[in-house]
């Protein structure tokens, strides 16, 4: 078997995804048809030839204009089921799901829609796909803290739709410890707790993000390389980092994919996992992501073997379902 099967075949888990980064053109140009929306691109083509990016806010642009589009209950639904189904593909079996809700409410659109659309599609997944999920509201760290603390308000209704509070959006100039009250708050609400660290921001903000939000994940985290004493911490705590290399090049987080860190982080005993960030923006769903730094890095079948184990130990899941899973990849294998 040939490195390609064999990240074909395993059974993995994807842990930093966000489901307004799934929205493929084709379905963006079809959604905006049935909504009567006029987009400033007249091709497919048109529209990714903007998708060059030399830093994380010229690609949040796009991104933020492309979410434009979505506007019913039903169009959170096809996307968040579009992506599913490209997991499935993949042979994902349990993806942890971010969404960012202020980023349509912002523009109008009443919390419950894109909440509603998501889990629908989500529960449609478990019983059709056999992909189990978590959701991980994130919140936009270029707004302001009272904004994340009212929208953390807001999805109080909506406890039984979602897991997790994330942080993303703009990194440099918004630190963690901007939003020590709203990871609180999400404490008070027994909720997991990840935030985008160290993907363009420096390693203080993954101290920060580990001391003084008390994040049970960390999302990228690349700039931990530069602090021995952090990468030490992030072992000891047995943080798992959530790491997106076609993103990471596309944003420009590293010049080459052959300098990409994800070996490095390995043979250091972090636990890096491999994930797709925004799939539709940064060319490739996560088998691509593996079969690129494989290609790239001459990752052996034990460090993918270490990747693909590494997906469901740093899930959310249950224990004994993680258990399972390692047992079935174990299986496999033999
Ligand atoms: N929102 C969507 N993708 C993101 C990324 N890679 N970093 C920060 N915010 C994001
Ligand atoms: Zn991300």
């Amino acid at each position: 078997m040939n490195t390609i099967e064999l990240i074909q075949i395993l059974p993995k888990a994807e842990l930093h995804l966000h489901i307004e980064g799934t929205f493929e053109p084709e379905l963006m140009f079809e959604i905006a048809k049935r909504n009567g929306i006029d987009l400033p691109h007249d091709s497919v083509e048109s529209l990714k030839d903007t998708y060059e990016f030399e830093n994380l806010q010229e690609f949040l642009d796009i991104y933020y204009q492309g979410v434009n589009v979505l506007q019913t209950e039903q169009d959170f639904y096809d996307l968040t089921w579009a992506y599913l189904q490209r997991a499935k593909a993949d042979n994902v079996v349990h993806t942890e799901i971010m969404y960012d809700p202020q980023s349509h409410t912002e523009r109008g659109i009443d919390f419950e829609i894109a909440i509603n659309g998501i889990h629908r599609a989500l529960s449609d997944a478990q019983s059709q796909l056999g992909i189990s999920s978590f959701l991980i509201l994130s919140l936009l760290r270029h707004l302001s803290e009272e904004e994340c603390l009212a929208t953390l308000e807001q999805a109080k209704a909506h406890m039984d739709k979602f897991d997790a509070i994330g942080l993303d959006s703009s990194e440099l100039g918004n630190p963690p410890e901007k939003f020590i009250n709203l990871y609180a708050m999400a404490d008070e609400m027994k909720l997991l707790k990840v935030a985008h660290a160290g993907e363009e921001g420096p390693a203080e903000y993954v101290w920060s993000a580990i001391d003084q939000l008390n994040i049970d994940r960390i999302d990228h985290g690349n700039r931990c390389l530069e602090d021995d004493k952090l990468v030490d911490y992030i072992i000891k705590k047995d943080l798992t980092l959530t790491v997106c290399p076609l993103s990471n090049l596309k944003l420009c987080v590293v010049d080459d994919l052959k300098q990409h860190p994800i070996k490095v982080m390995l043979d250091k005993g972090l636990n890096a996992t491999v994930n797709s960030d925004d799939p539709a923006y940064f060319g490739g769903y996560v088998n691509d992501n593996f079969n690129a730094i494989t290609e790239a890095l001459e990752l052996s079948e034990q460090d993918i073997v270490q990747l693909v184990k590494n997906s469901f130990t740093g899930s959310f899941l249950p224990e004994s379902h993680i258990q399972e899973h390692l047992k079935a990849i174990d299986k496999i294998l033999a």
